[in-house]
């Protein structure tokens, strides 16, 4: 009943380990995987070793959190040996998230994680952070996510997701591009922003980096709405991410179009625990409402 499918990658149920969140180490990965992720995915790598920002880098606060890790990792020959333990280890899927400053860079990394064998390897061309050389997101211009896309087809066979952000008016055309490029499924949304906190006693911003990318339970319709304009515009699974917590949120998501559910905020403040909780909320929803897949609740949404 709860079995889901993205891009012939098979998962048991349709919760994701969404990147950033307990996702640098093999044996974090496959922590996860026992408590219930139907698939899990790693820290976005990069090619070379990347610090981040200097704390504090994620703050919580009432509809959720505002982070700036700054993408730190230990670069991708390093996280490699990670990888690997996850694929070996985790008995369900893994996902490599990869991001990279340049088009070549892209090439690079997704051939070095190839190696390590993950089911799926997912594009993070949304980062607020990491620009092109004109000083814009990548996935925020069609071309250069085509492009991008086209350059990580050349070198891997692993189906390929491309990430994308919400900070764009044209997610449906940016879906689309990527699928031009050869993408074989899309991941929806990484963090909305940047925003900012405020300590009153200091009077300053809270993030030493002053601005970071908004997720949890705030995020939750912007991320319905950029999932139901993906699914308008291209039938490429989605792995619809941004503010789940509970199973209402996941059909909510299903129904907009996705075929599995991304969730990172929620592994934050809710724990590990939530992957049960949320994927057996979503099966009594099914039952009592008559639902027998994943697949007859996809998209259901968009029937007039
Ligand atoms: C602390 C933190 C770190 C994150 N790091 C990454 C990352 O390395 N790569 C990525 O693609 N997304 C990253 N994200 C974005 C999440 O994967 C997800 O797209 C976003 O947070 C929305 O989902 P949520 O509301 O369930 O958190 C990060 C999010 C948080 C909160």
């Amino acid at each position: 009943m709860l079995k889901t499918e993205l891009a012939g990658v098979k998962l048991q149920n349709p919760t994701v380990l969404a990147s950033g969140i307990r996702g640098v180490t093999g044996a974090s990965l496959v922590h996860m995987a026992k408590e219930g992720a139907g698939a899990v995915t790693t820290k976005s790598i990069s090619l070379k070793e990347r610090k981040g920002h200097p704390n504090p880098v994620i703050l919580t606060f009432e509809a959720g959190i505002v982070n700036a890790v700054g993408l730190s990792n230990p670069g991708a020959e390093e996280a490699l040996p990670e990888i690997e333990y996850a694929v070996k280890n985790a008995k369900v899927p893994v996902i490599a998230s990869i991001f990279a400053s340049t088009i070549t860079e892209f090439g690079k990394v997704a051939e070095i994680v190839s190696k390590a064998n993950p089911q799926l390897i997912e594009v993070n061309i949304s980062c607020p952070n990491v620009e092109d050389e004109f000083g814009r997101p990548f996935a925020c211009d069609p071309g250069i996510s085509t492009v991008v896309i086209q350059k990580i087809k050349k070198v891997t066979k692993i189906p390929v997701f491309a990430k994308l952000t919400p900070n764009t008016a044209r997610i449906g055309e940016i879906a689309k591009a990527a699928e031009k490029g050869g993408a074989d499924g899309i991941t929806a949304i990484n963090t909305v922003g940047p925003g900012m906190l405020i300590n009153i006693e200091a009077a300053k911003p809270i993030l030493s980096n002053k601005v970071g990318g908004i997720s949890g339970p705030a995020i939750k319709p912007i991320a319905l709405k950029c999932v139901y304009e993906i699914h308008k515009s291209t039938s490429l699974p989605i792995i619809g991410t941004g503010g789940v917590t509970t199973g209402r949120d996941a059909v909510e998501m299903i129904m907009a179009g996705a075929s599995a559910v991304g969730i990172a905020s929620g592994v934050y403040y809710r724990g590990p625990g939530i992957f049960k909780s949320v994927t057996e909320e979503i099966q009594k929803f099914m039952e009592a409402e008559g639902y027998r897949s994943i697949k007859e609740m996809r998209g259901i949404a968009h029937e007039e």
